[in-house]
């Protein structure tokens, strides 16, 4: 079923103590009594089982912020997809730069985590985005068009199944908790060109595409207002329940 429109989802990172996750947790859920849209947190591992259960009933997603490309095994320190949807999440974020740059994930793995999140029946939130040097070298678009190719498992999908347990997140990396974002134009020419770009891999409807880098409650109704935004990837201000909410109503969420 297609995810409503807005999708606003807040990436904790590695942020929050079980008491501060809870508390954030609790403060979104007295505000979702009905959501139009879809609202969703991505807190880390350690408290994902707790705000899942925290937030059962209220409709907000829950998801990781990665996962392994293997549904088990010898691999210290890492987390399974099957693992996350057993702790109560619907979603997983793959491919943040702070992992394709920070940690050195490539494309390929990308993409077999991808194949992974949804083989266990989760929403796969798949980030991109070039770096300020692709960005101020004009190859924006290119660097876009290798990570679709490499990151997507678009085998799938030219085969028939529908993308729609797979989101899409631009996130121009030099935006990522700058507080600078690109122009409203450039969002704009950028997010046209993806879904042209999707388009003809794709069977059935786009998945939805989300911006993400320095959003915030004042640029957030500009920005979800283009044409193929369809909500918000938010980092830092998602950790504050009344910025984050606002973010989300501006973007059209009730
Ligand atoms: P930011 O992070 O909102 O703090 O810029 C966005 C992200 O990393 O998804």
């Amino acid at each position: 079923m297609a995810l409503p429109r807005p999708l606003v989802l807040g990436n904790w990172k590695m942020n929050g103590l079980r008491a501060d996750g809870l508390t954030l947790a609790g403060r979104l859920a007295e505000r979702a009594v009905k959501l139009s849209g879809t609202l969703g947190v991505f807190p880390p591992a350690t408290l994902l089982a707790q705000v899942a259960q925290r937030l059962v009933g209220t409709g907000i997603m829950v998801g990781g912020q990665d996962c392994h490309e293997k549904p088990s095994g010898a691999h210290t320190g890492s987390i399974a997809a099957p693992m996350l949807r057993d702790a109560g999440a619907g979603a997983v974020i793959l491919g943040h730069s702070e992992r394709r740059h920070g940690l050195g994930e490539d494309d390929a793995l990308v993409q077999a985590k991808t194949r992974a999140a949804l083989a266990a029946g989760l929403t796969a939130i798949v980030c991109i985005g070039e770096t300020e040097e692709e960005y101020a070298g004009g190859r924006t678009l290119d660097v876009l068009e290798r990570q679709i190719a490499g990151s997507l498992p678009l085998d799938l999908f030219t085969r028939g199944a529908k993308a729609d347990s797979l989101v899409i997140a631009y996130e121009p990396v030099w935006a990522i908790g700058t507080g600078r974002t690109p122009s409203l134009d450039e969002i704009g020419r950028t997010h046209t060109r993806l879904a042209e770009m999707l388009g003809p891999r794709i069977e059935g409807d786009l998945p939805p595409l989300l911006y993400g880098g320095s959003v915030k409650p004042d640029n957030a109704a500009d920005i979800m207002a283009i044409a193929h935004v369809d909500g918000a990837l938010v980092g830092g201000a998602s950790l504050d329940a009344d910025g984050f909410w606002r973010i989300y109503t501006a973007g059209g969420g009730a």
